[in-house]
Order: structure tokens, then C-alpha cells, then sequence
């Protein structure tokens, strides 16, 4: 039985070949390519690497080399067709049935290349020639130089109708129709006519590099301004990425790959130095052209005009992504000026600036946010609502859960700082106690309390848990009376607060200052120490309010002594009422010294 090439590229593609290995041997990282004791030969230092991009592994030991398919033949001994289907499950790919008609296709696809290389060399020829002189001056007018010429093979098809097939009639007339080269017309007595004339050429090639389509570009008025090959045994637009052969090698030296719009775009990149730029053939990026780019590095950027045409291009391809996307294998974006494409850019001295953008493209997660904020009105609470859910939808794309998950958060912290609930009040606040950092101005309790709202801040689920109690904390400073009311409405109005979110909020030096200096009264509660095990913490600081809520309650209950006394100081029982409110305001007293030693116990605990 016989597999179609295409088939097998795709199986190959699609399958990891470290985690095929894996199953068999221990894999090390190393940098690009894993590292193991080979599983051919006996030997104690790693010979054996794997490189998942090109997908063989080989052993500079015993020089076993192979891919997938032979590992699995070689160390397990099954039959060619039995590995295919093993690795074809992995993949959740169907193994074609058996196809007599595949090696009379195989036979013919050879023979389609060499169609394609023959013409590939006529439009260069022709470029050339006298009938070729009007796009040489074009190019010359758009600055391609004759080298680049060369290095891209750009040709030109004349403006004639069976000038192609005369030129390679060595090959049958169904040949050059299925290589999409002519066209015949439906009525009956018309002659073949050459697909591509009056274009400039461009050869599209395989990941070897084999010619396998053209696109031209009209020369003069005329339309479609670019004409593509259709699809044909050689030729598949969505697994096709125009100058990837020549692209991939590059980009593992720059160590980044850039996808652009347009063919030109490319080919100016390329003059300018940026090798590693390619682009999809006129269509969005299709999941398999960005498998394709994720197999040579793992954030490939994506260049985008910046008009809304240009951000809703770029968006297409991120949703095109998502479900797609991991910890390795993301997508960055760098913005060109409105209505200028890299090719416009580089023309009119942009190339500096281009690179500086490479260097330091915008990120996946910036990019979305960017892009669904400005969708909005930010003073329209619809449209935030509209945003917020717009947000979560975009996470909830995410196929991986840890991506997700992330993005998710991410997404609900950008949403905070633009919007966030009291966001001025909590700056000011936030501002406010860094200038009383460490100054001993508190007085009383209040040390305690500006003690607890900070561990607060750092174990925000203590607000809920001993909620009435902070809430109706005495509080003298009228600074430390907002934090508490910020972190009581916070813990409420938004349930997925989280001590990350609030130590964005409360700036983390403050709690730094806290553990180094132990400002007030040198107090060291286990909740303020970085190392605490959590527990210990929340059970510590659970503590110190309760005992602050008792101990205000109790000063309480003293000024009712107090009130009691001063009632009772005209009448006749005075004495009884003296008596009785004494014995209560010595056990209060006492109560009162208890509480205030466990809390400097607390308080001393972790000093
Ligand atoms: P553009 O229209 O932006 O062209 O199409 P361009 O790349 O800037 O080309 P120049 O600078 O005018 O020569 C971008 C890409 O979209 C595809 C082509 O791949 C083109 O490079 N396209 C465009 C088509 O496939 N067909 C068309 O008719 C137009
Ligand atoms: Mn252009």
C-alpha cells in the first residue's frame, strides 16, 4: 500500500517526535533538541539528540538516524503501516485506504514539478527578454535590486495566449492545465489560454524550496492585482507559506519569524536584512500555517497595518489562534503607521524604527486588551459591560487551561486599573500610607489595626471570614478608617480579589517596610512575614482581630461603667451600684491586660 507524500508531511507534522521517543527513552533539554543515551547502541554519556522541528532524531555514537515512523519500526519492530496507524491515532488523523491510483499520482506530481520548474525558468527568461523591459523598470522604480531579483526568481509572463505552451511543449497540454498553468476555454472551439500574462512572477515554493505555484502581480491597470495558481496536486494555499524555505534557516539564527500581508512585503524585508519574513498567499492565516510558524519559533510576530482594516485582519488571525495557543507557542504583533504596509515603511526610511519594533514586538495578551478597549466607551457602563464580557469570551477561547487561566486574570487586572472600583480613592489611600511609612505617629490600638489591615492586604480572605469585626472597628486615624472601608467593599464587590490584585493595589514596598522595620513598636506579627506558612498567618491574624474587636468591646463596656457610676452618684443605692460596677470594672481590667499581653505575644511571635 502506498501513503501519499502529502499525507506522511502532515502525519510528520503533526506528530512531536520527543514525545514519541519519549514513551521509550529519558529525554534531556537541550536548548533546541532534547538529549538521551541512545536506544541503538549501549553507551553512558547522551550521543543521541532529537529535534522536534525537523522531526528526526540521530546518534553521533552509531549514527542511527530516522523519524518518527523508523523509530517506532526500529525499536519496536512493527511493520511500516502499523506505525503510521499508531502515530496517525496520536495525531487524531485517518490513515487513507488504499488507493491504486496514488502511485500513478505520485508518478504524476514528480512530473508536475517539472513542469513548474520549466515555467518557473521561461518567466525568467522573459523577465529578461526585450517584452520583459516595462517590469524590469518597475522593479527597478520600487528598489528590487537584480540580486534579490535572482534570490526570489521573479520572472514575467508576457501578455500573449499560447505563448507558455509552446515554450514547454515537451509536456502534454493536460499537464500544463493541471499544473494551473493554462486554462481551457468551455466552448468547444477555443484555444487554451496562458493563465498568468501581463504579471510580474513570483514563484511559490515548498518547504524544500521546489517551485510548486506562482502569484503574479498585474503590471498596469487590470484586475485581480494579484493572481494566484489554483489548487493543484503540487499546490495547497492554507499549507502553503510563501518563502518559508528560505525564511526557516534564517530565523533560527534571529531567533524570530515575521509574517507579513503581501509577497512585496516580504521581499522588501528581505532587502532591508530581515530574513525570516514570510506571509500566507492573500487569505487569513490558516491554523495549519501557524503550526507551520509555531515549529520555528515559538512567538511569531505579526505585522499589521494600523487602520481598523488592518487590527481586524490581525484580530482574525489571534482568534484563528486561540484555541491553539500554549506557554510555547503564542503570537506577538508589531503596528505599522495607518494605511502603510513594511514595504511602504522600509521605502520611505522606516527600516530603524522597523526593527526596533521587532525587538520588542507587543505581546499576545497587549495586544487584546488594546484592541478590545478601544472597541469601547469607557464612560458608557454598557460598553464596559460590553467589554468585560467581550474579555472573558476571548479568554474562554483559550484552549489551554493554564493559558487560559492566566489571560483570564490578566484580562480582570487591566479591566481593575482602567476602571476599577474606587480606583482614585484607592490611590490616594495607597499614596497616603506610603508618606506614613514608618513613622511612629499612631497611637493606641490604632498600631494594631494599621498592623491588621495590612495583613489584610495580604490574606484578603480574613475579610470575609471576620467581616463584622472589621467592620466595626474603632479606628482613630481617619487614613487607616478608609483602607479598612476600601478592603471590606472590595472583598464584597468583587469576589475574585485575591492578595496578588490587592498587593498591586497596595504598593508592595509598604509591606516591605513592614517586615524590615518594624516600625511601630518593632511589631512582628507571623502575618507579615513573606515565609509564614499560610496557615499559621491566617490563624494568627484571625487572632489579633478578635482580640482588638474584645478589647474595643470591652473599653465599651468600661465607659458604661463609667456612665453607670456617674448616674448612680445621687441616689441612695450609690453604694450597692459602687459595688457592683467596681468588681465589673476590675474584671474588665483584667480581661483587658490579658488580651493586650497575647496580643503583644502575637505581636512578638515571628520577631
Ligand atoms: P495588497 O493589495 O496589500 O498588495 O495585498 P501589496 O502586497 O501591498 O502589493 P503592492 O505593494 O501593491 O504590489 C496584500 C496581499 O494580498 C494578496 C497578495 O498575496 C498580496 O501580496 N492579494 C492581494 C491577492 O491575493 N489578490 C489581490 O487581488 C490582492
Ligand atoms: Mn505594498
Amino acid at each position: 500500500m502506498s501513503l501519499s507524500p502529502a499525507f506522511l508531511d502532515e502525519l510528520r507534522m503533526r506528530t512531536t517526535l520527543s514525545s514519541v521517543i519519549g514513551k521509550h527513552t529519558k529525554l534531556q533539554k537541550a536548548g533546541r533538541e532534547w538529549k538521551a543515551c541512545c536506544p541503538f547502541h549501549k553507551e553512558k554519556t547522551p550521543s543521541f539528540t532529537v529535534n522536534d522541528e525537523k522531526g528526526f532524531y540521530h546518534c553521533f555514537g552509531c549514527g542511527a538516524h530516522g523519524d518518527a515512523i523508523s523509530f517506532l519500526t526500529e525499536t519496536r519492530g512493527l511493520p511500516f503501516i502499523d506505525a503510521v496507524k499508531e502515530l496517525a491515532d496520536g495525531a487524531g488523523m485517518q490513515v487513507p485506504a488504499p488507493d491504486p491510483r496514488m502511485r500513478e499520482r505520485q508518478e504524476k506530481s514528480a512530473s508536475l514539478r517539472d513542469v513548474m520548474e520549466a515555467a518557473a525558468r521561461w518567466y525568467i527568461d522573459q523577465l529578461a527578454s526585450p517584452a520583459g523591459a516595462e517590469t524590469r523598470a518597475y522593479l527597478e522604480e520600487r528598489g528590487i535590486t537584480q540580486e534579490t531579483q535572482q534570490a526570489f526568481g521573479l520572472g514575467f509572463a508576457p501578455n500573449a495566449r499560447g505563448k507558455l505552451e509552446e515554450a514547454l511543449k515537451e509536456f502534454p497540454r493536460e499537464m500544463l492545465v493541471e499544473a494551473g498553468l493554462i486554462a481551457i476555454p468551455e466552448e468547444a472551439d477555443r484555444s487554451p489560454y496562458d493563465r498568468f500574462r501581463s504579471r510580474l512572477m513570483f514563484p511559490i515554493r515548498d518547504q524544500r524550496g521546489r517551485v510548486i505555484a506562482f502569484s503574479g502581480r498585474i503590471i498596469g491597470d487590470g484586475k485581480p492585482k494579484y493572481l494566484n495558481s489554483p489548487d493543484t496536486p503540487l499546490f495547497d494555499k492554507g499549507r502553503t507559506i510563501y518563502n518559508f524555505d528560505r525564511a526557516s534557516p534564517a530565523a533560527r539564527d534571529t531567533k524570530r519569524i515575521i509574517v507579513v500581508e503581501g509577497q512585496m512585503d516580504v521581499i522588501a524585508l528581505d532587502q532591508a536584512g530581515f530574513k525570516e519574513a514570510v506571509a500566507p498567499l492573500g487569505t487569513a492565516v490558516t491554523e495549519h500555517q501557524l503550526v507551520m510558524l509555531w515549529r520555528v519559533d515559538e512567538t511569531p510576530i505579526f505585522c499589521f497595518d494600523g487602520d481598523a482594516a488592518g487590527q481586524k485582519a490581525a484580530m482574525r488571525a489571534v482568534e484563528r489562534a486561540l484555541p491553539a495557543i500554549q506557554p510555547e507557542r503564542s503570537l506577538a504583533f508589531v503596528q505599522m503607521p495607518p494605511g502603510q504596509d513594511p514595504d511602504d515603511v522600509i521605502r520611505s526610511g522606516g527600516t530603524d524604527r522597523l526593527r526596533a519594533q521587532f525587538d520588542a514586538p507587543l505581546s499576545l495578551d497587549a495586544f487584546l486588551w488594546r484592541y478590545e478597549a478601544a472597541q469601547i466607551d469607557p464612560k458608557n457602563p454598557t460598553d464596559r459591560a460590553k467589554l468585560k464580557r467581550r474579555l472573558a469570551d476571548v479568554a474562554g477561547a483559550i484552549g489551554d487551561p493554564a493559558m487560559r487561566e492566566e489571560f483570564g486574570r490578566d484580562f480582570r487586572e487591566r479591566f481593575w486599573d482602567a476602571f476599577g472600583w474606587k480606583k482614585k480613592e484607592v490611590d490616594f489611600v495607597r499614596d497616603a500610607l506610603a508618606a506614613t511609612a514608618g513613622r511612629n505617629q499612631l497611637t493606641g490600638l490604632d498600631i494594631y489595626v494599621r498592623a491588621i489591615l495590612l495583613g489584610l492586604s495580604r490574606y484578603p480572605a480574613v475579610v470575609k471570614s471576620r467581616a463584622d469585626q472589621i467592620q466595626s472597628l474603632q479606628i482613630g486615624e481617619a487614613l487607616l478608617g478608609r483602607w479598612r472601608d476600601l478592603l471590606v467593599g472590595a472583598a464584597f464587590e468583587r469576589p475574585d480579589l485575591d492578595a496578588d490584585m490587592i498587593e498591586t493595589i497596595l504598593a508592595d514596598a509598604e509591606l516591605e517596610s513592614a517586615e524590615k522595620r518594624h516600625s511601630w513598636r518593632d511589631l512582628g506579627f507571623s502575618f507579615f512575614k513573606r515565609k509564614t506558612d499560610p496557615e499559621i498567618a491566617v490563624r494568627d491574624l484571625e487572632a489579633a482581630i478578635d482580640t482588638i474587636a474584645r478589647s474595643q468591646e470591652l473599653d465599651e463596656n468600661l465607659e458604661s461603667v463609667r456612665a453607670n457610676l456617674e448616674k448612680a452618684a445621687d441616689s441612695e443605692d450609690f453604694e450597692s451600684v459602687w459595688n457592683r460596677e467596681s468588681e465589673r470594672r476590675k474584671q474588665l481590667m483584667e480581661e483587658k491586660q490579658r488580651l493586650h499581653d497575647e496580643l503583644e505575644l502575637l505581636g512578638e511571635a515571628a520577631a
